[in-house]
């Protein structure tokens, strides 16, 4: 992914301060474009934000799964098995059967204040702006593509987003113990994308759901939003278990849609592309590429598509995460620029949530970067600044820490809640401080986006 591509992620965090004229309420369903009924008449997305101030702790059959041991490279299939069943009652209703899909009966919920970004019919809104088909080369994508996002939290979960919130979510309440989610929270997150089975062949027989947009690198986007397909292809799944993976607190695990695989229906055909549980601190994977990794488990039965995109070092990432990107790094006083880096990985990325209350916003940026805003290099201007891969400073991204303690001192972390440090807390600020907003984006039609970061233009 290039500088711009990352820009584009950015950017529509910014999005939601600006875009559409919709007044700003933390609990807005969508950003106020409804399709017309001529283009889509089934249900409307619907914001779950009942959360719930207790819940029973909850049963744990993915501990059960490993025995109640440590996960490991060996047991973590079955580990994510035993995560994917869990869930697969509900989200097969929310994946395949929409019109009977009701989150709060269920006992799911949705993060506040991203109103403004969500499109009407699923609440998705803008996860990658563009994947470029350099990053699918060898699986046959021929056009870019866009992601969109839907994140839900579980009733273990969403107690979290009570301490945090309250009811009116105006005045987060933004502590260590305050972010920190019970054991046995399951945070789950779909992805789809706007590259059909004629422009992506892994994608034929995957759910299509219609997505009421402007965004779209797959066709060139729209003046005004259009009900568009896109296309089911990601499924993360991730756990709070501190007996399973004591070092972090977290298990990461992902599916990714697989046409070849058995079952009847496109749940059945979600297969886990991996599972992780820590960075592999121990493993320099560029200064030794062959150290082990051990914290990392990836499917061998996943489809080949899956890896193309895996992080530093072969570490978990999925297709829709953008842990590879052109960097710019100097070793030896010269400068290098290696395009489509492995620089990150889930939870490398996630690591870096945290939250600097008095500053309003996330001290390090999400990649490995020299600063934070980042800068650019390279011919284009493309290539994001980064420390030299293996360096110690580029270690700081591949750490094992738990969700108490930050990236940087001073802040707050958010045990591993990206959307929380990343959009909503951001979105919230900007909206409610008064201050210049930390992300502000000028373009309503979603083109040519200018994007701000703490002040400073970043990117046209
Ligand atoms: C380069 C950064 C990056 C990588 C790599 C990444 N994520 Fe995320 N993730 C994010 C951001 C940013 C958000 C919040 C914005 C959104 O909703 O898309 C997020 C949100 C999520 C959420 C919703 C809950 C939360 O913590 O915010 C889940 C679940 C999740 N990611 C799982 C994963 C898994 C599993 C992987 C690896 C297979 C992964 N992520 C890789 C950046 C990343």
């Amino acid at each position: 992914m290039t500088y711009k591509h990352i820009s584009a992620l950015l950017g529509c965090t910014a999005f939601a301060l600006t875009a559409f004229a919709a007044p700003v309420t933390p609990f807005a369903d969508n950003n106020g474009q409804i399709p017309p009924s001529s283009e889509y008449s089934g249900p409307l997305f619907k914001l779950s934000h009942s959360y719930p101030s207790r819940a029973p702790v909850p049963a744990m059959p993915w501990r059960t799964a490993i025995n109640n041991g440590l996960i490991t490279t060996k047991n973590a299939g079955a580990y994510a098995d035993a995560l994917k069943a869990a869930v697969g009652r509900d989200m097969r209703v929310l994946i395949e059967d929409y019109a009977n899909w009701n989150a709060a009966k269920r006992g799911w919920y949705n993060e506040p204040w991203l109103g403004a970004q969500r499109e009407a019919i699923h609440g998705m809104y803008v996860g990658n702006g563009m994947l470029d088909t350099s990053l699918f080369k060898a699986s046959g994508l021929t056009k870019p593509m866009t992601t969109y996002v839907l994140t839900y939290y579980d009733k273990t979960a969403a107690q979290t987003l009570q301490r945090v919130w309250k009811t009116t979510a105006m005045q987060p309440v933004i502590t260590t113990a305050s972010t920190q989610f019970p054991e046995g929270a399951l945070i789950v997150k779909a992805s789809f994308i706007t590259a059909d089975p004629t422009v992506w062949p892994v994608m034929e027989g995957s759910q299509a759901w219609p997505l009421y947009i402007t965004v779209d690198a797959t066709t060139g986007g729209y003046k005004t939003p259009k009900v568009v397909n896109t296309y089911f292809m990601q499924f993360d799944i991730i756990v709070k278990d501190s007996k399973s993976a004591p070092k972090t607190g977290w298990v990461y695990s992902t599916l990714v849609y697989d046409k070849n695989a058995s079952g009847k229906t496109v749940w059945d055909k979600m297969v886990p592309l991996g599972a992780q549980w820590g960075n592999d601190p121990q493993a320099n994977s560029t200064t030794d590429p062959s150290a082990p990794l051990v914290e990392n488990w990836i499917n061998p039965a996943a489809p080949p598509y899956g890896s193309e995109t895996l992080g530093w070092g072969g570490r978990l990432s999925g297709p829709n995460d953008g842990a590879m990107n052109d960097i710019a790094f100097t070793v030896g006083g010269k400068q290098q620029l290696v395009k489509n880096a492995q620089d990150s990985s889930c939870m490398s990325c996630h690591s870096t949530a945290q939250w600097d209350v008095k500053n309003g916003r996330m001290p390090s940026f999400l990649l490995p970067a020299t600063s934070n805003p980042p800068t650019t290099a390279g011919p284009d201007g493309n290539y994001l600044v980064s420390p030299a891969p293996g360096s110690a400073e580029w270690l700081r991204w591949f750490q094992n820490r738990k969700g108490t303690v930050p990236m940087d001192k001073g802040s707050v972390a958010t045990d591993f809640d990206m959307v929380l440090a990343f959009k909503s807390l951001p979105a919230w600020y900007g909206a409610t401080s008064g201050k210049k907003a930390q992300l502000k984006a000028a373009d309503p039609a979603g083109k040519n986006r200018v994007m701000m970061y703490n002040g400073k233009e970043l990117v046209e």
